[in-house]
């Protein structure tokens, strides 16, 4: 499908490509003739030795000409081909529902742009150059042997080529199953150095050295092993597939020695003979390889079909622009008897939820790890489907919004703050078109700031992979003031008050109280300080509300909240 599409706009390049390998094939053929034709000229003809020579130099240049041009049209074609594919799964790949991810991992989509698409194109580049070599070459070099030399030496001379071919597919699709496993293995090895590398402060704060270092030998040890046993099948491959084409041509000369002695064939002749021979054995040799790599073409374009032909949901919802809803939103929440679990869950993660939160409310949510604070939220950015009629915001069914416009008015800082390898200001603007001034504001509000002037680049800083120059509450404060910045309808903070300190804290509460007019601000979080001034607060447990109402009622009520609270002043917390 994907592929169609893409040759309808680029096949006349491919085409061009095609017959020019055809014409190259074609003036391969004159080089056997024409040297048998010097050889039988040899002391009878100066002239037409002369000749021949000059044919076969001049076929020969317009031949290095040809080959670099088929090769440019069609391995042009397949390198578009390839960055054509990529675009597309990585495109797609924004698009997918979550649960797309929460299914194969992040891994297989990887592998997918990275290995399945290099194995398209080589199945559709060397594919076909394989295919019309074969096709062309050798069988008009077998129909030149047959019809013009001698039809019983031919069959004769070709006989091996049967097995050649079978051999070469054989062996062939052993080398590619180890060649595979090559490629697991050495995936396998990278993941752990980079996992080591990532959390080597971690091993060396267990002291676990020695014991990584074991495991990496291990792993090492099993890269070795599979690149061995590749180099095993290939040390075969290559002799046997070398050796077993010398059979065609000592039949070749055996026979053809006779025929010359009986004087039913010139040494021209079996000259031209062994030339055309040798044309016909490439291509064969090269079809029982190309089997191989068809099948694993085919074997990876199955899989990327597969990953594009999970609906992108999102973007036929995005397209969806008789939304009821008008933004900015005022940011009324109504939750409906909600139970929600995850595709690949067991139980249900949300229990028959209801919650009502008035346009411009703060919210405080708190409960146990595992109890559904995080999905909630999730819930309501739409990362995942929810039944019509559960979930309404401003009043209008979530799954009736316009996504785009409603995920804009939503400012979310996840509870493990995603940073990109960007510089700080970048991280913040994250693609917004924002002035200096309202990054720094931003950064102020989200009590960074000093942070990041401590910095010699300051904004300019370089944050590294997943911004790990940073320290987690400074990342998850970065991530505060990316979501701040927007000037979001509906704030969704996902305990990010777990890393900070509580002076911090208690200054970033201050400056989300200050801002939360005309806002409606969910806070999750473990502390009791940090939700005691919402207008009320939910508590979860197992997916259920268990208890909900003001600070000073949920005290009152003695309950979990209660329990918490008891707990955090003992430990002098929030004081
Ligand atoms: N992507 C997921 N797939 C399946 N189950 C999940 C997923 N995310 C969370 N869960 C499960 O849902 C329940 C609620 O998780 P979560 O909302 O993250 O809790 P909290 O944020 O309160 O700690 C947990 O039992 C968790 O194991
Ligand atoms: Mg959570």
């Amino acid at each position: 499908m994907i592929v169609r599409e893409f040759f309808a706009k680029h096949w006349p390049i491919y085409l061009l490509g095609i017959i020019l390998l055809i014409v190259t094939d074609l003036l391969a053929l004159l080089i056997p003739w024409a040297t048998g034709r010097a050889v039988d000229s040899i002391g009878l003809s100066n002239g037409e030795v002369g000749q021949s020579i000059l044919l076969i130099g001049a076929v020969a240049i317009a031949m290095a000409i040809l080959r670099y041009l088929y090769r440019e049209c069609i391995m042009g074609t397949t390198r578009r081909l390839e960055h054509h594919l990529r675009n597309k799964i990585f495109h797609h790949s924004l698009f997918v529902p979550i649960s797309v991810y929460d299914e194969a991992g992040p891994g297989k989509i990887m592998a997918l742009t990275v290995n399945d698409v290099t194995s398209v194109r080589v199945a559709v580049g060397l594919g076909i150059m394989l295919l019309v070599d074969a096709g062309i070459m050798g069988l008009a070099s077998f129909a030149v042997m047959f019809r013009s030399i001698d039809p019983m030496l031919t069959i004769l001379s070709v006989a091996p080529l049967p097995f050649v071919f079978v051999g070469t597919a054989w062996l062939g699709r052993i080398v590619h199953i180890r060649f595979r496993k090559v490629q697991e293995q050495f995936g396998e090895l990278t993941e752990f150095a980079q996992e080591l590398f990532g959390g080597v402060k971690i091993v060396k704060a267990f002291g676990v050295e020695s014991q990584f270092s074991k495991r990496f030998a291990a792993v090492n040890r099993e890269n070795m092993a599979a690149n061995l046993s590749l180099a095993n099948i290939q040390a075969v491959y290559i002799p046997v597939t070398h050796v077993a084409p010398l059979f065609c041509y000592a039949i070749a000369l055996f026979a053809g020695g006779r025929m010359i002695i009986q004087d039913s064939l010139t040494v021209g002749e079996l000259t031209a003979f062994t030339g055309y021979l040798g044309l016909i054995i490439w291509p064969v040799m090269g079809l029982g390889y190309l089997i191989n790599t068809v099948q694993r073409g085919r074997a990876s374009y199955r899989r990327i079909e597969d990953f594009l032909s999970n609906p992108a949901d999102e973007l036929e919802k995005m397209e969806y622009s008789c939304s009821a809803a008008t933004y900015p939103l005022t940011g009324a929440i109504e939750i409906n008897n909600l139970t929600f679990q995850y595709p690949q869950a067991a139980t249900a993660s949300l229990n028959d939820v209801s919650i009502r939160i008035p346009a411009g409310a703060t919210v405080g949510i708190v409960g146990r790890t595992g109890s559904g604070k995080t999905t909630l939220l999730r819930i309501l950015l739409r990362l995942y489907p929810v039944p019509d009629g559960t979930v309404l915001i401003d009043g209008v069914d979530l799954n009736q919004h316009d996504f785009l416009r409603l995920r804009g008015d939503i400012g979310y800082v996840p509870q493990e703050a995603a940073l990109f390898s960007m510089t700080v200001a970048d991280n913040i603007a994250f693609g917004g078109d924002y002035q200096r001034g309202q990054i720094e504001q931003a950064a102020d509000q989200a009590v960074v700031q000093t942070d990041i002037d401590a910095r010699t680049e300051g904004f300019g800083t370089m944050l590294g992979e997943k911004g790990l120059r940073l320290s987690g509450g400074q990342r998850q404060r970065v991530a505060i003031a990316r979501a701040l910045i927007r000037n979001p309808r509906i704030l969704l903070l996902d305990d990010v008050f777990a890393s900070l300190d509580y002076r911090t804290q208690n200054l970033l509460v201050d400056n989300l109280r200050e801002m939360e007019a005309g806002r409606t601000t969910l806070i999750v979080s473990q502390r009791v300080a940090a939700v005691e001034h919402a207008k009320f607060i939910l508590v979860f447990e197992a997916g259920q509300i268990c208890e909900q109402g003001t600070h000073q009622e949920l005290i009152a009520r003695r309950g979990l909240y209660y329990k918490l609270y008891e707990q955090q002043l003992a430990l002098g917390d929030g004081a």
